[in-house]
């Protein structure tokens, strides 16, 4: 099939890729010259495993090509799949003016029949929305004065970055919604190649679809909140969090995944989703207590990080050395929107403290994007450590899991390591004279 992609960031890109992958020829569009210059060029704008030798497979191959222009790349498009960003108004809301933009460009250019499928993840209404944009000038004729017919699909995407090619390939679920029931067996074709259990092909209506995506990001973010709030009860209680782990993830009901206790839960996704997700219900008069306790709890565990950092120095951190491991809000990316490292760092820098950072991929996105706060940025993990009068572990790479503590002791003024996705076990760090932090230790009582 033709397809286009609009939107060449960690979505659309993915899918472009992967499409191309399974026989289509695809065009991605976007409106950022440099990264389509980038792309063309076999470079990939962001960390991505699997995807920078994807891209260059798939280019060379001449099935995936890159534009700018959306009229250029629309003209004998058979499916044409939305994926620019979504994020966060200040109020919560989503804001949808990227996609609402594009519609309207499609509007204009579409000249034939065609499919258009919001990939972006977007408040329940807002396929309805897109069709009557498209729709309004969907009046016009193709060459032979022909009525053109732009059918509306909503197909929301579960990928998570840093296994976003694998999570493309084999997706645990496929999710379609529309009206028209040539919609679903189109798609139902174009995703037949790919490695998913025909059990979870679902179609749905495309509200019900939209909804779908923010119910399962809420899942998951509740998981999230729920066992940092058991964690730090636990720890209160004096009881020991990860022994507890193992107990819930015995029970096959509950499971292990999204039981990870730390920081809270960053990223691109799952904040804004909430956020968006709790306006709308406040919208329809809806309290949503839970998804706001969600939200709230997410927020406060950043703060007992802070706070038990400023503990320890006793509220004064002028002058203080903290090294920072890990920038990413997560491994196997280089992505730091809503990083919890980024607020921490900005905090930290606020109270005096002086902060050099390290991080394997995200160091040139983390700088970027705390512009505004004097940070340091070493080359190597242990450079950091050097004077250092404590180390904070944010974000939990390999290379983060066994270091040598025997360095780090050395090249630390201080003594204090805040492990705040739990990788270090006291015991181990008491025996190199090193002492320990975890959110949710277990406290004396
Ligand atoms: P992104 O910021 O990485 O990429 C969006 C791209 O769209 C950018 O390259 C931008 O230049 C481009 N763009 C913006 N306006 C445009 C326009 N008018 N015309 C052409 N291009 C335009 O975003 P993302 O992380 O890929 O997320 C896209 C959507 O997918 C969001 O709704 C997000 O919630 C959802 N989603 C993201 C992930 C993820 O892991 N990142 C996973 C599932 C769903
Ligand atoms: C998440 C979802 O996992 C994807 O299914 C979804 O498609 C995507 O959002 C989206 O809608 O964009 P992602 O944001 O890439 O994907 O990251 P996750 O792996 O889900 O992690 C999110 C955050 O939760 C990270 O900050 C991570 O550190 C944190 N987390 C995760 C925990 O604190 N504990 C855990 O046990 C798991």
């Amino acid at each position: 099939m033709n397809i286009v992609v609009i939107g060449a960031g960690y979505v659309g890109l993915v899918t472009g890729c992967c499409l191309a992958e399974a026989g289509n020829r695809v065009i991605c569009v976007d409106s950022d010259l440099k990264k389509i210059k980038a792309l063309e060029a076999g470079h990939l704008p962001f960390y991505e495993p699997q995807l920078g030798d994807l891209l260059t497979i798939q280019r060379d191959s001449g099935r995936l090509i890159f534009e700018v222009s959306i009229e250029d790349a629309v003209e004998k498009a058979d499916i044409v799949f939305l994926a620019v960003g979504t994020p966060a108004n200040e109020d919560g809301s989503a804001d949808l003016k990227n996609l609402l933009n594009c519609a309207k460009d499609l509007a204009r250019v579409i000249t034939s029949d065609c499919i258009v499928v919001v990939k972006s993840t977007v408040p329940v209404g807002t396929g309805e929305y897109i069709e009557k944009i498209l729709n309004q000038s969907s009046e016009r004729a193709d060459r032979s004065d022909r009525k053109i017919r732009i059918r509306i699909a909503s197909n929301p995407e579960f990928l998570a970055e840093g296994r976003a090619v694998q999570d493309f390939r084999h997706p645990d679920r496929i999710v379609i919604g529309a009206a028209d029931p040539q919609c679903f067996a189109i798609l139902e074709e174009l995703y037949e190649p790919f490695d998913y259990d025909g059990q979870r092909l679902i179609f749905m209506d495309v509200r019900s679809a939209e909804f779908a995506k923010y119910a399962c990001n809420s899942m998951l973010a509740a998981r999230i909140s729920m066992i940092n709030e058991l964690s730090g009860l636990a720890g209160a209680l004096g009881a020991e969090i990860s022994s507890i782990c193992q107990v819930l993830e015995a029970d096959p009901r509950i499971g292990g995944s999204y039981l990870h206790p730390g920081v809270g839960y960053g990223g691109s996704c799952l904040p804004k989703d909430l956020s968006a997700l709790i306006y709308s219900a406040k919208r329809m008069g809806e309290p949503a207590d839970m998804l706001r306790s969600i939200q709230r709890v997410n927020l406060s565990q950043r703060d007992r990080l802070l706070d038990a950092i400023r503990e320890h120095f006793m509220g004064d951190l002028s002058s203080k050395k903290i090294a920072v491991w890990g920038l990413s809000f997560k491994p196997g990316t280089n992505d730091v929107r809503a990083a919890p490292s980024l607020t921490l760092i900005r905090d930290l820098v606020e109270d005096g403290a002086c902060v050099h950072a390290y991080d394997p991929v995200a160091q040139q996105t983390a700088n970027a994007a705390l512009a505004e706060t004097e940070v340091g940025f070493g080359k190597a993990a242990m450079d950091v450590c050097k004077d250092a009068d404590a180390l904070v572990v944010m974000t939990e790479w390999d290379e983060f899991k066994r270091p040598d503590f025997n360095v780090i002791k050395r090249q630390m003024r201080g003594n204090m390591i805040f492990d705040s996705r739990a990788l270090y076990r006291p015991e181990t760090l008491r025996k190199y004279g090193l002492k320990h932090y975890r959110l949710g230790q277990k406290r004396v009582i």
